[in-house]
């Protein structure tokens, strides 16, 4: 089948919810995709910071095939050894004692916000309300698109869930005034990816630490796009030392396979009781073994390491980028490799143009091109796409 005859079927039949770009990709190596007609692209989007290990690593391929001929599923009613040892090691690379596995970002923060909501009605009556930030991005179920901080993603899908407030992101006044006994819970991502690549200060997430301890509120931090060596660390919250009592994760963790997990303090262990939290696809072996196979690879190639040191070379290298043309490049700004570029105009022409020259990039909240690739990314590469912007820039 053609390329013309797959876009139109899938304009056709899917739900018109996507924005999508024309090409349909087939194979994929490293950082490189390939279209069906053979063109060649650099990929500085991973499927929106999840390849972590790039395409087709080996040792994630080669897991997921040997599991798949011996257990693709069994209940969460039983035990399996691939889910026993990524709890295991989820806990070493993380410190967290207890782990809850799932299938996507939204459902690992709908899990942590019900811990927190049992957490706060177990406390006092009335300990309910959580707190998020203006711009930020949880996912698209009902709870989490409430704490998602934007209105446009909350429009037409009234009455949302109660008892959500949402205060500036970066502001410790405008989260202070907010605060009360009755919160149970504030999430926040430690750097906002989607809303804009916003990086707060460190003083900052130490400050809605004690905010949260001053009112015994849950802090759960939202890693699904910043942890598992994003940006340069294991999760991105160690940069300021403020500790959460959850953090949630998806993406890379199954490097493009589907899971997510919320993680938490022995403290908190008991909150869910059998029966209060469940998943028939959550830690599924197949999963498990996908992810098994990241955090290896994430361990043994030191890949926080690796995004710290591709990531400042990137953004360095940006900055440049920016000297060049300051009126078009407003700031430059990120950590690790979640790099964000925001413009004075849309960045849909950039992406376009981009993509027109074998480079895949993407543009967040209208004017910020978002830059999450692979955390295996070369400087050969990195550099191949500042020639191609440096490129673009001039023309447009
Ligand atoms: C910070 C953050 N939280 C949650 C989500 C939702 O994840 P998913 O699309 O897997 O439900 C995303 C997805 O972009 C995200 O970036």
């Amino acid at each position: 089948m053609d390329q013309k005859t797959i876009i139109a079927d899938t304009e056709r039949y899917y739900l018109p919810v996507f924005a999508r770009n024309q090409i349909v990709l087939d194979p994929g190596k490293g950082c490189k995709l390939y279209d069906m007609e053979g063109n060649e692209y650099l990929d500085f989007l991973a499927g929106i910071a999840v390849n972590a290990l790039g395409h087709a690593h080996p040792a994630l391929v080669a897991a997921i095939a040997a599991q798949a001929a011996k257990l693709i599923h069994c209940s969460n009613l039983y035990y399996t050894c691939v889910q026993s040892e990524l709890v295991k090691t989820l806990a070493a690379v993380s410190g967290f004692d207890r782990v809850f596995l799932c299938n996507s970002g939204a459902e690992a923060n709908e899990g942590a916000l019900k811990l927190a909501r049992k957490y706060g009605n177990e406390k006092a009556p009335g300990k309910n309300r959580i707190i998020s930030a203006v711009h930020s991005f949880h996912g698209r179920t009902f709870t989490t698109l409430t704490a998602t901080g934007q209105p446009k993603y909350q429009k037409g899908f009234e009455p949302l869930p109660a008892g959500f407030s949402y205060a500036a992101y970066g502001d410790i006044e405008a989260l202070e005034q907010l605060m009360g006994e009755e919160v149970c819970a504030v999430i926040l991502e430690p750097v906002q990816g989607e809303g804009g690549v916003f990086v707060p200060t460190d003083d900052y997430l130490r400050q809605v630490r004690a905010l949260c301890d001053r009112y015994e509120a849950l802090l759960i931090f939202d890693e699904i796009q910043t942890g598992l060596c994003r940006c340069g660390k294991w999760f991105a919250w160690e940069y300021s030392g403020a500790r959460p009592d959850v953090i949630t994760l998806a993406k890379a963790l199954g490097g493009g396979f589907p899971i997510g997990a919320f993680l938490t303090t022995e403290r908190l262990s008991g909150v869910f009781g059998p029966g209060d939290h469940g998943s028939t696809f959550g830690g599924n072996p197949l999963a498990c073994a996908a992810a098994n196979a990241v955090l290896r690879v994430m361990i043994d190639d030191k890949l926080a390491d690796k995004a710290a040191s591709t990531g400042s070379y990137f953004l360095m290298m940006l900055g440049r980028l920016q000297e060049r043309y300051p009126d078009k490049i407003l700031e430059v700004r990120g950590r690790g490799l979640l790099l964000g570029m925001e413009l004075a105009k849309p960045g849909k022409p950039i992406v376009d143009a981009c993509l027109q020259r074998g480079m895949i990039i993407n543009c967040t909240a209208g004017n910020v091109i978002r830059l999450v690739p692979p955390l295996i990314i070369s400087k050969v590469e990195i550099d191949a796409l500042l020639s191609v912007l440096d490129e673009v820039f001039q023309e447009f």
